[in-house]
């Protein structure tokens, strides 16, 4: 089984080239970022204090493919909530299992290969995987991207929100004690600030065609 890993910082561009490159070799894709929002949408809307973290270790358990679908997830307050609910190890604990059984469960359907796009993938979840990509953008080139894409979904937005968000979360996410955001030795980094998507494409196509 093929496992392509991507990591890299919010907004940079790694949920569309994990798509793309699913597509282009007909691979199975999981982005694990909407599992750790289908959890902040649970806390949200169930009104959840973060600090109790049995009630949310219990949402985490009960999830089911179905919540990780929806436009709701991809809200701004639910990615800032997504980033404090994936700071509670126990929280991250429950999801590990669930992410490391999809090739299982892909290779059944009858996929040669995954996609798995996140922040740990390459160093926790699939520390062996066939290759590893690191995608980053310059923070202002992120948070246009977000703002646009936020702003096309018709979300009332403000582009220093999101850019003073972008900068939070990348603290956040890299500074966490529990499996923090890290480029890996042996990933590929990809910066996307200057690249359409099919640059990024060809450019991780190129690698990975050299491995499989
Ligand atoms: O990629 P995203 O913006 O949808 O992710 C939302 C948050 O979820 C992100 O700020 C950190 C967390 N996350 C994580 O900790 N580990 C992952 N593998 C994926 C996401």
């Amino acid at each position: 089984m093929i496992v392509v890993a991507i990591d890299g910082t919010a907004a940079s561009g790694k949920g569309t080239l994990a798509r793309q490159i699913a597509k282009h070799y007909n691979f199975s894709h999981l982005d694990t970022g909407k599992i750790y929002r289908a959890v902040a949408y649970k806390v949200i809307v169930n009104n959840v204090d973060i600090t109790n973290i049995d009630t949310i270790e219990k949402l985490a358990l009960s999830l089911h493919s179905d919540d990780f679908t929806g436009d709701s997830l991809i809200n701004n307050d639910v990615g800032n909530m997504a980033s404090q609910v994936s700071k509670i190890p126990k929280v991250r604990q429950v999801l590990r299992q669930y992410q490391q059984d999809f090739p299982k469960q892909a290779q059944q359907l009858g996929f040669k290969g995954v996609v798995v796009d996140g922040r740990d993938i390459g160093s926790v979840i699939f520390p062996n995987a066939t290759i590893k990509f690191f995608v980053d953008a310059d923070i202002e080139i992120r948070a246009k991207r977000r703002y646009d894409e936020l702003l096309e979904r018709g979300d009332v937005v403000n582009y220093e929100t999101i850019l003073s968000d972008l900068k939070t979360r990348d603290e956040e996410d890299k500074n966490r004690l529990e499996s923090p955001l890290i480029k890996c030795k042996d990933s590929h980094l990809i910066d996307t600030s200057h690249n359409n998507p099919q640059k990024t494409l060809s450019q991780a196509i190129s690698e990975v065609d050299e491995l499989i």
